[in-house]
């Protein structure tokens, strides 16, 4: 595997490998590498012959400041963890000199509808840090396919719209959340959680299976449900940011008539925020 920070040296080795003819699978990241990412490596590795995985603590979509100074940097043992999945390069630039131009000059994605609500009510410029990010890095890497997660569902609905969009060159695929034994969907932002706030923790998973089978039940009343649920939500232990049931396509409030519906919840214990979804 091969690490490189410079974005012309990624350039020319990527050209090496698409004029030999080699398909290219990309996985974005953030580091602090888990068995979540590792399946979109996976992923990435079944379906094309060159796999590059990213990882780049992006300042543009952090909302707090103490969350991007407090976010995991464990590259070492990423880098490892990749070099074991097979991964043929790993383009981790240096924060200082990723972006051409200072953060309030720099041209921006703004994808709309899809990000209004949910994660994009609660982190002002979150999602547009995100398209801006994700749309560089596929101009850099130029990947035939990409893989993202769907823990962060409305980010992966988001990152469809902006390629289908925008006429981006790019397939985009997605892989199941994966969780702990307990049912906790696996994050970085696990590792924040106090001991008691941990064992608290897959409550969430629990609620949402639990409200997806009320409205799997035929339960129609939507507004209701949520409110029940978020109840639930606080009994646990939790603070609520939202638990909301949507549709799965644009992520607009679910109505009685809608099919394809989605749960999902964004709550805090202590500092830590945590994010999950539940496709119905
Ligand atoms: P990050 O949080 O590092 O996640 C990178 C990818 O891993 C995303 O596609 C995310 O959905 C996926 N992922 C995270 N936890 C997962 C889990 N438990 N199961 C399955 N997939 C999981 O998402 C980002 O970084 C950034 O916003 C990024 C797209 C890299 C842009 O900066």
């Amino acid at each position: 595997m091969q690490q490189i920070k410079e974005a012309r040296r990624l350039r020319a080795l990527l050209k090496a490998q698409s004029g030999a003819g080699k398909s290219i699978g990309f996985v974005p990241t953030m580091g602090n590498l888990h068995e979540g990412h590792l399946s979109l490596v996976r992923r990435a590795r079944a379906l094309t012959d060159f796999v590059v995985v990213s990882i780049f603590v992006n300042p543009l979509q952090f909302d707090r400041q103490d969350d991007l100074d407090a976010y995991p940097r464990t590259l070492e043992a990423d880098a490892r963890l990749l070099e074991r999945a097979g991964v043929g390069l790993l383009y981790a630039p240096d924060p200082d000199d990723f972006y051409p131009d200072e953060a309030d000059r720099l041209t921006r994605i703004d994808v709309p509808v899809v990000t209004e609500r949910l994660e994009g009510a609660a982190r002002p410029g979150h999602f547009s840090g995100v398209a801006t990010v994700v749309a560089r890095l596929f101009n850099l890497v130029q990947p035939d396919i990409a893989v993202f997660g769907e823990k962060d569902y409305q980010q992966l609905r988001m990152i469809e719209k902006m390629v289908v969009d925008l006429g981006m060159p790019v397939t985009i695929m997605s892989e199941p959340t994966v969780r702990e034994a307990d049912g906790l969907a696996m994050s970085s932002r696990n590792s924040r959680l106090s001991e008691a706030e941990r064992e608290k923790a897959p409550r969430l998973y629990e609620v949402l299976k639990k409200v997806a089978e009320v409205v799997r039940l035929g339960g129609r009343d939507f507004r209701k449900i949520e409110s029940k649920g978020a109840e639930l939500l606080r009994s646990g232990g939790f603070r609520v940011d939202y638990l909301e049931i949507c549709r799965a396509t644009d992520l607009q409030p679910a109505t009685g008539r809608d099919t394809e519906l989605i749960v999902l919840a964004a709550v805090w214990l202590g500092n830590t925020r945590l994010i999950d979804n539940l496709r119905v």
